[in-house]
Parts: structure tokens; sequence; C-alpha cells
């Protein structure tokens, strides 16, 4: 057995919530791209797993899944701006619309880190999908879909953790 069973994260959003603005944003996205143009979504790992996993399946259109890791070092609860990638997508941008899938837009540092870099490699377009912003998340220099406004307060569940706990939760709990 893993974790605390004592400790369980009130709800913040609901799964039914969640779920419900999981398609609408599914239909957005359907809407913004022609549907004989190739999508590429790339999921943020890890915390974008769960999210991406609800969001491709309910977009009816062809698409294509690759993903993307990067580490930030700092000192646990602070993001030193100093970004590494882990993982990067094998699939090609050049010809495809590309639209990256994050869980949550804190400062924004991991985007506006990898917006550039993805730029360079010339895709036909590229958006990002997050489900959860905060207030004052710095602008990331391309269109961004949300899902919501992120509660206040250090938020777990459907894929987010503290420390890898909670990424099961089906709903965004906060601790
Ligand atoms: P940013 O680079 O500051 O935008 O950080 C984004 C990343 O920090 C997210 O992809 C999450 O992995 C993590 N993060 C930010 N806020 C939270 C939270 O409340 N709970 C869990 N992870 C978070
Ligand atoms: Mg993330």
């Amino acid at each position: 057995m893993n974790g605390r069973p004592e400790e369980r994260p009130s709800v913040a959003i609901s799964a039914e919530t969640i779920a419900h603005r999981v398609r609408e944003l599914a239909r957005e996205i359907d809407e913004r791209y022609p549907p004989d143009e190739p999508l590429l979504l790339i999921g943020v790992l890890k915390g974008g797993f769960v999210f991406l996993a609800d969001l491709a399946r309910a977009i009816r259109r062809p698409l294509e899944i690759d993903f993307v890791s990067v580490s930030s070092y700092g000192t646990g609860t602070t993001s030193s701006g100093r970004i590494d990638l882990r993982f990067d997508p094998e699939t090609e941008f050049g010809g495809r619309h590309v639209l990256l899938v994050e869980d949550i837009l804190d400062s924004g540092n991991t985007l506006q880190w990898l917006v550039p870099r993805f730029l360079d490699r010339r895709p036909l377009s590229l958006e990002v999908c997050t489900l959860l912003e905060r207030p004052g998340a710095a602008e990331i220099g391309v269109p961004c879909h949300v899902g919501f406004v992120a509660p206040e307060g250090f938020l777990v569940g459907y894929g987010l953790d503290r420390a890898e706990e909670f990424r099961n939760l089906p709903y965004i709990g906060v601790l």
C-alpha cells in the first residue's frame, strides 16, 4: 500500500464538471482546424496525461499523439526557471497543426520555454490547451484554450500530483 488513506483532498472541480468542460473544449478544437489537415496533440508529461487521454477521445477528427517531458529544477515549491528537455517528441512538426496539452499553466515558465523551441520546428500552427490556468500566468505568445481558472490552493488529481501522489484521483482536489 502507498499513500495515506486518511488524507482525502476536498473536491475543487468534480469529475462530472471536468467531463462536461472537456467535451466543450473538444468541440472548440474540432472546429478550429480544417478536417483534412493533420493535427498532432503533444501531451506535457506527466501531469497532462489524464487530460490528454480524455480530450483526445472527445475530439472527433483524426489526430496523432506524442509527448514531451520537461523538468524544472527549483527549491521544491518554486521553480528556478531552469528547464531541461527529458523527452522530445519523435513526430515531425512540419506539415502538422500542433496542440500542446498541459495540466496547469502556473507561472507559465514551462510553456514560455517550450513554445519558441516548438515554433522553430515549423508546425502549420502551434496552440496550447490547458485544463487549468492560474491568474497571473505569463503570456506564452500563442493562442491558449483554457478549461478552468485554477481554484486557489495546491491542486492534485486528474493527472496533477504532490510528490507523485494523487495523480489518479478522478477529480481536481485541493490540499
Ligand atoms: P509553470 O512552468 O509554473 O507554468 O508550471 C507548470 C507546472 O507546475 C505544471 O505543469 C504542474 O506540473 C506544476 N504545478 C503547478 N501548480 C500545481 C498545483 O497546484 N498542483 C500540482 N502541480 C502544479
Ligand atoms: Mg505539467
